[in-house]
């Protein structure tokens, strides 16, 4: 099926295309039972015979979904259509974290709290047993209001909720850092 501006999958009507991910395309969607506007993932059809794709997308409507924050965007239902299966969610409106930081000068303050409600949103993931797994700026949205929401919990895995933690000074871990987050060491 092709996804165009008024094609209907379910109660929800498409108006238009507004990201695009490794799992699949997002659009802005009226959901007419609601008369609310949503945000609709959807998997294409290719890949939802893809079995380690699938489990993905129904990780991440579960991940997501079993979580209540201000911070983490809002699952509403996981459904298919004439065979287009979709996440339906909170439309964030607003951009993502990295456009955002490419596009102005952020104030430093304003990053800190953009990142404290991040922080939050995944100590209550993290309280319920989920990991996100794939955190980065392009899976951050900051809304119109300044808030700061966590998408895309595709990766997440589930863990066993509220491990011991171990004290940073006991362990030395080497992580290798993703390409866009640069740290430069300290001059000390
Ligand atoms: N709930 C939403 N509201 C508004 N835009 C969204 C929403 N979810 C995703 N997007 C847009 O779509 C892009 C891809 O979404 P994301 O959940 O990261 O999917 P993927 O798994 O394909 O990376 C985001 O970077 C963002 O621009
Ligand atoms: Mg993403």
């Amino acid at each position: 099926m092709t996804i165009t501006a008024g094609t209907k999958l379910g109660r929800y009507e498409i108006r238009a295309k507004i990201g695009e991910g490794g799992m699949g395309e997002v659009y802005v969607a009226q959901d007419t039972k609601l008369d609310r506007k949503i945000a609709l993932k959807v998997l294409p059809a290719d890949l939802a015979s893809n079995r380690d794709r699938m489990e993905r997308f129904v990780r991440e409507a579960k991940s997501a979904a079993a979580l209540n924050h201000p911070h983490i965007a809002h699952i509403y239902e996981i459904g298919e259509s004439e065979g287009v299966n979709f996440i339906a969610m909170e439309y964030i409106d607003g951009e993502t974290l990295r456009e955002k930081i490419h596009r102005d000068k952020t104030p430093l303050s304003k990053l800190l709290k953009y990142l404290m409600q991040v922080a939050e949103g995944l100590a209550k993931a993290h309280s319920a047993g989920i990991v996100h797994r794939d955190l980065k700026p392009d899976n951050i949205m900051i809304t119109r209001d300044d808030y700061a929401k966590i998408l895309d919990f595709g990766l997440a895995k589930l863990v066993e909720p509220q491990m011991p933690l171990i004290p940073a000074t006991l362990v030395q871990v080497k992580l290798p850092l993703p390409s866009w987050l640069s740290i430069r060491s300290p001059a000390w």
